[in-house]
């Protein structure tokens, strides 16, 4: 046996779910590019693809909107667990907490009417607690909206504007599934034990809290305004790499070329921000901070990652930085889903080994 550190490497299972190929820079779910999807596209259109293996008819499409759309109102005893929660909690441990909160019939298998119940609920949980802590009030469950409408709906209390829902939409898709990434893998391990679906995603939620992995482009804001400007901007990256601190929104374990999913999320952030001083200032941000990564990290093929845009998609939506992760968190859910779908379906415990390397007791 052969520790590999951070299974980096190992394939844990077959999918038909997506294909990210890092050295090609494909990304593909079950047979589609999934940056076609983002601009063609709903979400719901694109969950659907995931759960049930294709895109939805008229007839499917509509179902399945009535399935999501049933659980939009927050039961009762969710919103008072939420109200509960003190405010100095961080938002994704509060999300966690809300999804957790959540109660569904049935165990195992997991299903995706229980998936809908939890996707349908999310959207209402972080926009409940972003309410709480403005003092304001979750404006009433519509119908009429689409999942990512209504979504900024519930937290504004108005109609969205258009183009600000299909550049949400775009980054909801291109951000719905990625392989096995370490919050994935979180749920199916659960998931594999036989627990219940709201398991394993509050598990799945606690590894994408963390800032190696979704919890990156609020740090990649925090980044870009404490560089400022541009002319800033070397010196404050320089000094970052010099201390051996990593640079938020680059490098990824499995792409080594650029993201596509950055590349896509880059030209939706253009059409939303194009001329905003700091959209230029990631862009540029961006070119010098590529060029001393060779400088400082040479070989190391690192390059900006879908986080790094992220940042610019949701900020130029309108959306606050304490709510990039549990926007993130949202579209994570439909993936997480599929995941544990699959797994079920192939089921068996994951139970990987550990090599003992302490001392031994005398021989008896
Ligand atoms: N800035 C500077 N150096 C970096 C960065 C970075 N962002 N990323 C990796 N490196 C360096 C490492 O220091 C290491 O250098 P060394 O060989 O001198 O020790 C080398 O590149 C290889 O790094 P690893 O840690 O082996 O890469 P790994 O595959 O484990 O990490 C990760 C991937 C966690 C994403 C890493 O690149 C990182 O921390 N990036 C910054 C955080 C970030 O943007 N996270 C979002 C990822 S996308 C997502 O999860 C949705």
């Amino acid at each position: 046996m052969k520790v590999i550190p951070g299974l980096e490497g190992i394939a844990v299972a077959e999918t038909e779910l997506s294909l990210v190929d890092g050295e090609k820079g494909h990304f593909v779910y079950r047979g589609h590019w999934v940056k076609e999807l983002a601009v063609s596209r709903t979400f719901e259109d694109v969950v659907h693809l995931l759960w049930y293996g294709h895109l939805p008819s008229e007839e499917e499409g509509k179902r399945f909107r009535e399935l999501l759309n049933a659980h939009r109102e927050l039961p009762g005893h969710v919103k008072d667990i939420l109200e509960r929660i003190p405010s100095d909690a961080d938002m994704m441990s509060v999300l966690r907490t809300g999804v957790s909160a959540l109660t569904m019939e049935g165990d195992w298998p997991p299903s995706p009417e229980q998936g809908a119940a939890v996707l349908g609920a999310v959207p209402a949980i972080i926009a409940a607690r972003a309410h709480r802590l403005r003092g304001t009030q979750l404006p009433p469950v519509r119908k009429d909206l689409s999942h990512t409408a209504h979504y900024l709906y519930l937290l504004t209390g108005e109609n969205p504007a258009g183009a600000h829902v299909r550049a949400l939409e775009a980054y909801l898709i291109l951000t719905a599934e990625h392989g096995m990434n370490a919050s994935t893998f979180a749920g199916r391990v659960v998931a594999s034990a036989q627990s219940d679906l709201l398991s394993a995603l509050t598990a799945a939620i606690g590894a994408l809290k963390g800032p190696l992995h979704g919890g990156a482009p609020s740090e990649v804001e925090g980044m870009l305004e404490e560089i400022g400007t541009v002319e800033r901007a070397e010196g404050w990256l320089r000094g970052k790499l010099e201390k051996g601190e990593r640079l938020m929104g680059f490098g990824h374990r499995v792409y080594k070329t650029r993201d596509p999913r950055a590349e896509a999320l880059r030209r939706v952030s253009e059409e939303l921000a194009g001329e905003n001083p700091w959209f230029r200032l990631a862009l540029e941000t961006e070119k010098i901070a590529l060029g001393l990564l060779k400088e400082y990290k040479p070989g190391r093929r690192l390059y900006t990652n879908v986080e790094f845009y992220a940042a610019a998609v949701l900020r130029a939506v309108g959306l606050p930085k304490e709510l990039y992760t549990p926007t993130f968190t949202l579209s994570r859910t439909a993936g997480w889903c599929a995941h544990i779908f699959d797994q079920a379906r192939q089921n068996r415990i994951i139970r990987p080994q550990s090599l003992y390397n302490g001392p031994m007791p005398e021989e008896r």
